[in-house]
């Protein structure tokens, strides 16, 4: 039986680990992790992501030919493969502080492989590094080895939060790279060998190891640029009374062009994009290439804009000032059918309006009160570290509250800002919402989820991302 050992339990780990676990009932599975809650998590009733689909995969196979511990060296030592899946946050400190990739966590984990193993083994890149960290990689196990023969494979995971498990039982394409000598290309095979159990040949590929890692990279930069393009756009329709939804599915007609990802909204989140994209800049920076470096840190900075861009005009359509003003903030996770708030937009959001001095009431299904609090309080890449070295805010922010539904949310607010697309925001009884509120009542719609004219018609004023506006917020323009 091949036994694989996963190092790292989490948003990727966990939900990839099980589902080969399912789909191999020949291969063993451990996944181990630092961090006991976690582990203590996935042996649980209550898994610690939510992942629409997960507990069923989990529930099948844990136990079986799945398990989850804390005892890392002893699966690394047992394993034939070993999949590293541990953090790769944006350094803070030292050279390439706020772009580069701290590898602290994955070079960790490659001497402990090192120090524990007695026999051969492939080790595989499943956490997303920078171009040429494989070499890195081998440097420190081959220095360690003690006679031991390490494989490193690049193996960058491309599922998508919200849609994990469906992802990963149909991906679009498995990619490896290798060594290109007859001992890469063995390994390579034998890990081809895993995902063929059940990803049909032809989309699994195989590259040489520079280009996989580099693949990642490039798959992240290319999904936020269409995001901040279309973003970019957003404000330009609204300057001009373009529809921005109008637009977006016409261009995407476009044979060439495709109609997916193409949402306009309040800016992407979630624990990659940003991350890769500096991560990106920094090596076109370190490679003498700053015009590229440029046209990719363009992306971020468009993000950043459209955030900005949505607290001015929550802000300046309220007479100026939230001071003291009840906002109900709906959603708070970064995407729909996930509770993970890694670089939501919410958060930007939010410490905007807590700079207008504003009061804050937040509801979303998934995320909780302790959640939200850390989120507001932490430095900026704080968040990318494995939990139990996350910091506990020592305070709360006392002009936020948690609301356990959105009718308690919205209570006596004077606005609502909908940040995340959760399907439960469409079909809300509005005009109870409407009744509850202040006078003005106004939605600010960072996800285009609700039916505008219908909220008009009940009383509201409206604010959707990139669509035409109505006559109050063209009479009290946002100043950027
Ligand atoms: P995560 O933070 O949920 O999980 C990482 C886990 O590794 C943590 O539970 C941490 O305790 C553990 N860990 C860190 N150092 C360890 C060590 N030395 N030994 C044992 N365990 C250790 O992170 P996530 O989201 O699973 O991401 C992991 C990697 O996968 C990152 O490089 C990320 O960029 C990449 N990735 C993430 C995707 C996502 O949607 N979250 C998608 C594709 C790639």
């Amino acid at each position: 039986m091949v036994k694989i050992c996963c190092i790292g339990a989490g948003y990727v780990g966990g939900p990839t680990m099980a589902v080969i676990a399912l789909k191999c009932p020949n291969v063993e599975v451990a996944v181990v992790d630092i961090s006991v809650p976690r582990i203590t998590a996935w042996n649980s009733d209550t898994l610690p992501i939510y992942e629409p689909g997960l507990d069923e995969v989990v529930k099948q196979c844990r136990g079986k030919n799945l398990f989850f511990s804390t005892d890392v060296e002893k699966h690394v030592r047992e394993a034939d493969i070993v999949f590293v899946s541990v953090n790769t946050p944006t350094k803070t400190r030292g050279l390439g502080a706020g772009k580069a990739a701290d590898l602290t966590y994955w070079e960790s984990a490659a001497r402990m492989i090192a120090d524990v193993s007695v026999s051969d083994k492939i080790v595989v890149e499943k956490s997303t590094v920078p171009v040429k960290t494989a070499e890195a990689i081998e440097k420190i196990l081959t220095h360690n080895s003690k006679g031991i023969k390490f494989q490193i494979l690049s193996n960058p995971e491309f599922l998508a939060e919200g849609t994990a498990i469906e992802d990963l039982f149909h991906p679009d394409r498995v990619l490896i790279g290798g060594r290109e000598t007859p001992e890469g290309f063995k390994a390579v095979n034998a890990l081809k060998d895993v995902y063929a159990q059940w990803v049909p040949e032809d989309r699994i590929l195989t590259t040489n190891l520079w280009s996989a890692e580099l693949t990642k990279l490039a798959a992240n930069a290319f999904l936020a640029q269409r995001i901040s393009s279309v973003n970019a756009m957003s404000a330009l329709c609204e300057a001009t009374g373009a529809n921005v939804t109008e637009v977006s599915f016409a261009v995407g007609k476009d044979s060439r062009i495709g109609p997916k990802f193409l949402n306009s909204s309040v800016g992407f989140g979630g624990s990659c994009f940003q991350k890769d994209i500096l991560n990106l800049v920094y090596i076109c920076e370190c490679n003498g290439l700053p015009e590229v470096a440029e046209y990719w840190k363009q992306v971020i900075k468009i993000n950043d804009y459209q955030k900005t861009r949505f607290v001015n005009r929550i802000v300046s359509s309220m007479f100026n000032t939230v001071s003291n003003k009840k906002i109900a903030v709906l959603g708070f996770a970064f995407k729909k059918d996930t509770g993970d708030t890694r670089e939501t937009p919410a958060i930007d959001v939010c410490k905007g309006l807590l700079g207008d001095k504003a009061r804050i009431s937040i509801y979303d299904p998934q995320v909780t009160e302790e959640q939200i609090q850390r989120d507001l309080t932490m430095n900026k890449f704080d968040w990318d570290h494995p939990l139990h070295l996350q910091p506990m805010s020592p305070t709360t922010v006392k002009q936020v509250s948690v609301a356990w539904d959105a009718y308690a949310a919205t209570k006596d607010a004077h606005g609502i800002c909908l940040l995340t697309e959760w399907e439960e925001f469409k079909t809300l009884d509005y005009e109870r919402i409407f009744e509850n509120m202040q006078k003005p009542a106004f939605v600010f719609d960072g996800r285009n989820v609700v039916d505008a004219e219908k909220l008009r018609k009940i009383g509201f004023i409206v604010y959707s991302i990139g669509k035409p506006l109505d006559q109050w917020l063209k009479d009290m323009p946002a100043l950027a």
